[in-house]
């Protein structure tokens, strides 16, 4: 078959594409630039339930890329139909454009391309009972993929990206979300705005520090909303932030290791927040 012919396949109309060199397929490589995420406020997902999984929470899908010998697998072609439905491009592909799409050797027969979605911060506005966690420029994307997978695990509202963080939208940082980028909302600002949009609302902002003065486990989070506020992985809170917070916090530590990683004093954090919250008996609403 020539390359980009379009052809009726399944449910909906389908481009097959064979060349690296097609400019769709050069788009989406683009893709592992931040540069490109930003222009086009667009973000690669691989893998066949994520894509069913950020249809069915409604994110809008520009494009799905499937390898060719997932021809025929029902859910796939329901997704390439979803895709079509939607205004997006269907594109089969062979599985040397899946590696170099994915970067990998044993790419996923699925890959989707989803708009980039934020919450602007006049929006958040966490009640009582809520849990927002602010990152202050986390720079590992897998500790903020892994974070983000911790507060959806633990039932908590979001995810502040205060100053300059990793891009929650990279190939690295989404796989570490295991699919939690779809369900965890969004938001970002620098440090002042964030110090400003904390000031008007009625919630405590518990920062983590090495030097916190209160043991994390003596303090009762149940009052209100609390904004748990984490500090960057090599400078930890920087002065202005750590003076904002109404508590300051530590989580006590024997042996040498100086600090915690970032992702495990926030999953340390969020289930001692969260603990009332979360049935003893497993998974459930909380
Ligand atoms: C790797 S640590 C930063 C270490 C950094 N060298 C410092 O001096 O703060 C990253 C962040 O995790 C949190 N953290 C790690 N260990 C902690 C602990 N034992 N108590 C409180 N927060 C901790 C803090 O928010 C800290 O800013």
């Amino acid at each position: 078959m020539s390359e980009e012919r379009g052809e009726r396949r399944g449910p909906g109309r389908v481009r097959e594409v064979t060349s690296l060199a097609n400019p769709l397929i050069k788009d989406i490589r683009a893709l592992a630039m931040k540069k490109y995420r930003d222009q086009t406020r667009s973000f690669i997902a691989e893998g066949l339930k994520l894509v069913v999984d950020a249809l069915d929470a409604g994110w809008t899908i520009r494009t799905l890329v499937f390898a060719k010998s997932a021809l025929g697998n029902v859910a796939v072609e329901r997704a390439a139909a979803r895709t079509v439905a939607a205004g997006g491009t269907v594109l089969e592909v062979n599985e040397k454009i899946l590696a170099a799409i994915t970067r990998r050797d044993n790419p996923q027969m699925v890959v989707g391309v989803f708009e980039q979605r934020f919450r602007q911060l006049a929006d958040v506005r966490p009640s009582a009972g809520e849990v927002w966690v602010a990152l202050d420029r986390v720079r590992d994307p897998g500790n903020l993929g892994t974070i983000m997978r911790t507060v959806d695990a633990v039932g908590a509202s979001g995810v502040m990206l205060v100053g300059d963080c990793t891009d929650p939208f990279s190939m690295e940082t989404v796989r570490a979300t295991m699919g939690s980028v779809f369900s965890v909302p969004l938001a970002r600002c620098d440090a002042e705005a964030f110090t400003r949009w904390r000031a008007k609302l009625d919630a405590r902002l518990v920062g983590t520090h090495l030097k916190g003065s209160v043991d994390y486990r003596t303090v009762d989070y149940a009052k209100g909303p609390v904004i748990l506020l984490m500090g960057n992985e090599q400078q930890g809170l920087p002065e202005p932030l750590a003076r904002a917070c109404d508590t300051l916090v530590r989580i006590p530590q024997a042996g040498r290791a100086d600090s915690l990683n970032l992702a495990v004093a926030t999953g340390v954090m969020l289930y001692e927040i969260r603990r009332h919250a979360l049935p003893l008996d497993g998974r459930g609403e909380a």
